[in-house]
């Protein structure tokens, strides 16, 4: 298929990790997934304060320039787009920047270290006028646009009760590397804003708004051996470093009542997050039960969706669905069913629907209000878990939040 009248986006990335890695292999891929998308990303410019990773990005792979500091990204007028991958603490400042700059930015989950933070960069943007997406990739996942599906269609009835959790063990080692995320000042909260804010989007982008919640959280290990910025992974294991204090959560659990919706009383769940967990790996799942049906899925599995929408008879039980061109983006990466698609490709989606919003398309991406939303449940929970108490959640103008519920209502008050 000729691409010859694509246009070039010129790409920036701020911080070079795991996720600005995997931002960069998501433009790559967009022309060979989405052709008629009709883009040519090409790499512009990259900056981390890592030396080694500001090199990396421009000999590996394949940004034409570098710099130690984000603003010379966002000065270069060659750069369209900005991808933000830094570590939370920075995410106020750089997206607040990249707005004022006047960049489209594609900026990583949580957004900031609390709800604060985030409604910062979400005022700025909206001053702006830029087009902005956030890295909540779990919901481009097929399955669960499949069940967004199920619940809006009425196929599982009134939606009663969910449950989801995330259960990512990558602190599950003891000696697993002290990295900036477990130190407030630099994350905020611990597996709340890391893991429970994906799951707040994930519930609320499938069922509805969240409009209470109450919860509570441990931390598991008190100490950790040190991993300066900039080097290893999250993942990491020390072997006889110099210790320092866990100063988040490691576990969280938490009660939820949803909105209301045109079907009558809101559900109700549980939310349960944690990254010490030893056995599940990287754990997200979403059951969500309703008085005719129910739907599953989990990551682990993630081309395997459980629908069971029917009672009695012989046959009564779950049906389990392989990733098929009817699901989602399915038919953009596999022509068939039964072939699997992965975590990268959750990514491509992510990136397809940025650019396609920064080209003046339908806006369908995770936008920085969707990240305000889940981090008004994530502040609410760590509120919750220092009083005990029950705390409102207040909805966020302009969010398509799942459910079957009139315009109006889906956009909050
Ligand atoms: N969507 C997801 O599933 C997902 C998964 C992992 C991480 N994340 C999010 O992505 C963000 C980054 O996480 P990560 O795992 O890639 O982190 P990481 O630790 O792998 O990388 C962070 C990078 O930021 C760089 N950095 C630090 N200070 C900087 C500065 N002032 N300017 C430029 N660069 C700077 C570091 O040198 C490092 O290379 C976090 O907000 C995290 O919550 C999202």
């Amino acid at each position: 298929m000729s691409t010859g009248g694509s246009r070039p986006v010129g790409v920036g990335l701020i911080s070079v990790g795991w996720m600005g890695k995997l931002h960069t292999r998501a433009y790559q891929s967009l022309p060979a997934v989405y052709p008629e998308l009709g883009v040519r990303p090409w790499l512009v410019h990259a900056a981390d304060t890592a030396p080694d990773r500001a090199e990396y990005a421009r000999e590996v792979l394949g940004y034409a320039r570098s710099s130690a500091d984000y603003r010379a990204v966002l000065a270069d007028p060659e750069v369209d787009v900005v991808s933000i991958c830094a570590p939370n603490m920075l995410h106020k400042e750089i997206g607040i920047a990249a707005a004022t700059a006047g960049k489209p930015f594609w900026i990583e989950k949580p957004v900031g270290r609390d709800a604060t933070d985030t409604a910062a960069v979400a005022e700025a943007a909206h001053t702006a006028g830029v087009v902005t997406s956030v890295g909540y990739n779990y919901r481009n996942a097929p399955a669960v646009e499949r069940i967004r599906e199920l619940v809006a269609d009425g196929a599982l009835g009134r939606i009663t009760n969910i449950r989801s959790v995330f259960f990512n063990g990558y602190a599950a080692e003891p000696r697993g590397a002290l990295s900036w995320r477990f130190n407030r000042e630099l994350a905020g909260s611990g597996a709340m804003g890391d893991l429970l804010s994906h799951v707040a989007d994930l519930v609320q982008y499938v069922v509805g708004p969240i409009s209470q919640v109450t919860s509570l959280s441990s931390i598991v290990q008190a100490e950790r051996p040190i991993l300066p910025m900039g080097s290893g992974t999250h993942f990491a294991v020390i072997e006889g470093g110099e210790m320092g204090p866990v100063e988040n959560e490691d576990y969280a659990g938490a009660l939820v009542r949803f909105a209301d919706d045109a079907r009558g009383p809101g559900a109700v769940g549980t939310l349960e997050v944690s990254r010490t967990i030893v056995g599940p790996q990287c754990g997200l799942a979403i059951e969500v039960y309703g008085t005719e049906g129910s739907a599953r899925w989990n990551f682990e599995r993630m081309n395997e969706l459980e629908v069971c929408t029917q009672r009695g008879g012989p046959h009564y039980g779950y049906t389990t669905v392989l990733g098929n061109p009817h699901l989602g983006d399915y038919r953009h990466f596999q022509p068939g069913p039964g072939n699997s698609m992965g975590y990268d490709d959750l990514k491509v989606v992510e990136a397809k629907k940025f650019l396609a919003a920064v080209l003046g398309r339908e806006q369908v991406q995770c936008s920085i209000d969707d990240a305000l939303s889940a981090a008004r449940v994530v502040s609410a929970a760590v509120a919750s878990a220092e009083t005990g108490a029950w705390h409102a959640v207040t909805p966020v103008l302009g969010v398509r939040y799942g459910g079957n519920r009139p315009q109006a209502e889906a956009v909050g008050v």
